[in-house]
């Protein structure tokens, strides 16, 4: 008898199943509806995520950008469409992020992590560079550097303010200014820059506003030279770092955050954040830890906490909302810094995953369940044309469904977690599990 390897089993999570790349760039306007669409929702639904054109990539983070899109309106799926974000680093290979002599040039980044939309613009972002401006058909346009005027990386999560339509956003980098807060008023330009004195540089993938301040997130993720050296991700857990959150309040020039200690942790995405009279109120996705032993451990379960910050006594209060693992947290974007009771993400049980959303009024949570072996991606979260409920709308998301290996784009009510799908897109191609994505109405 002869012993067969598989010669996937050996590769790294990142590069198996549905987290695997596809190599096709796929147009059809052939798209069947199963349920009904509703007809407002009018706009495109885009998603990004690493999709190494090359078919191997060293860190789930470090792929090149591919973008999934999907156009409805009047009930129906206008098209769909799958398109490599057209960066220098995908193609021209000698450009470098970082040169021999270390220099940088944020000109040159994989763009995989989220897509947004902007003053009209449609941005892909990665925490490492410059934005990539894409058109409304998914076609790459080009590097975005605001005229000029943006002078360190630009996190892949900025913040729209949903009150004022200013966008704000940081860059962090391994090298001095390791931390700069930049805001962007609703025309689109770059009115305001700050570096943010921090201790080292660490990873910071996110943060959050509220109404009236900026939080960021110092975490004990440092950046190792060695590692950087090697070509692997440069990060890695420290213990001797400490934590703090910073608290900066916005629209004040020459301003330094005040930090908070809290107790070591890692996170990478926030659900939301908000004042609450002189309390700062924030939700994330909280690991324990994060890369103690290298990048590719991701075993820790991320689970919903809340920090409040009392501006006035300097007290930090930390507290575990729930017990489910969770990632990819969400709220409707017309919440964004203001007080939300629901919120939306990716909860893992055993094999199995599912949308989880979470009642913060009364603490319940509830499992939007797609069915056995189908795993949905992040869910978006739009509201119904007139809506009252917070609740009021649709989750959009692309979901895996393992037996079959395809793909559809799925439409839950968000405020039936009970209820089936109400549309289902079955797509032409498999959907790699991605990181974020934005709903662009028309
Ligand atoms: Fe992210």
């Amino acid at each position: 008898m002869t012993v067969t390897e598989d010669p996937l089993a050996k590769l790294p999570f990142h590069l198996r199943g549905n987290y695997a790349p596809v190599q096709t760039e796929v147009t059809t306007d052939e798209l069947s509806v199963v349920g009904d669409l509703p007809p407002e929702l009018d706009g495109l639904y885009v998603r990004n995520g690493a999709n190494p054109k090359s078919g191997r990539s060293p860190h789930w983070f470090a792929g090149d950008g591919m973008v999934h899109g999907i156009r409805l309106g009047d009930g129906r799926a206008h098209w769909y469409r799958n398109r490599y974000v057209q960066t220098r680093a995908l193609n021209e290979p000698g450009a470098r992020a970082i040169g021999a002599d270390g220099s940088v040039d944020r000109t040159v980044g994989v763009n995989n992590t989220h897509v947004i939309r902007h003053a009209g613009r449609i941005l892909t972002l990665v925490e490492s560079s410059f934005p990539c401006e894409l058109s409304p058909e998914l076609d790459t346009i080009g590097v975005h550097d605001f005229d000029g005027r943006l002078d360190s990386a630009m996190t892949a999560h900025p913040k729209i303010c949903p009150v004022s339509g200013e966008m704000h956003f940081f860059g962090y980098g391994w090298a001095p200014p390791y931390l700069t807060y930049h805001r962007v008023d609703a025309t689109g330009a770059l009115v305001q820059s700050e570096v943010i004195d921090v201790p080292g540089p660490t990873m910071i993938h996110d943060f959050s506003i509220t109404e009236t301040q900026v939080i960021f997130m110092d975490l004990p993720v440092v950046f190792d030279l060695e590692l950087a050296m090697r070509g692997t991700m440069p990060y890695r857990w420290d213990d001797d770092y400490g934590a703090r959150l910073g608290v900066m309040p916005r629209g004040v020039s020459g301003v330094q955050p005040r930090w908070f200690d809290i107790d070591p942790c890692y996170v990478f995405h926030p659900m939301n954040s908000f004042d609450d009279g002189s309390t700062v109120v924030l939700d994330a996705a909280r690991y324990p830890s994060l890369w103690k032993a290298d990048s590719a451990d991701f075993d820790n379960d991320s689970v919903l906490h809340r920090w409040q910050i009392d501006l006035d006594d300097g007290s930090v209060t930390e507290t575990q909302l729930d017990d489910r693992q969770m990632e990819f947290p969400r709220v409707r974007e017309d919440l964004v810094g203001l007080p939300n009771r629901f919120g939306y993400g990716v909860s893992s049980f055993g094999d199995e995953a599912g949308i989880v959303k979470y009642d913060l009024e009364t603490g319940d949570a509830a499992i939007h369940d797609l069915g056995p072996g189908r795993l949905p991606g992040e869910a978006v979260f739009v509201p119904a044309d007139g809506a009252v409920a917070e609740d009021d709308g649709w989750l959009l998301l692309y979901a895996y469904d393992k037996a079959a290996d395809t793909s559809s784009f799925v439409v839950l009510a968000a405020a039936d977690p009970t209820a089936p799908p109400i549309a289902e897109v079955p797509l032409p191609q498999r959907v790699p599990f991605g990181f974020h994505g934005s709903w662009m109405p028309a």
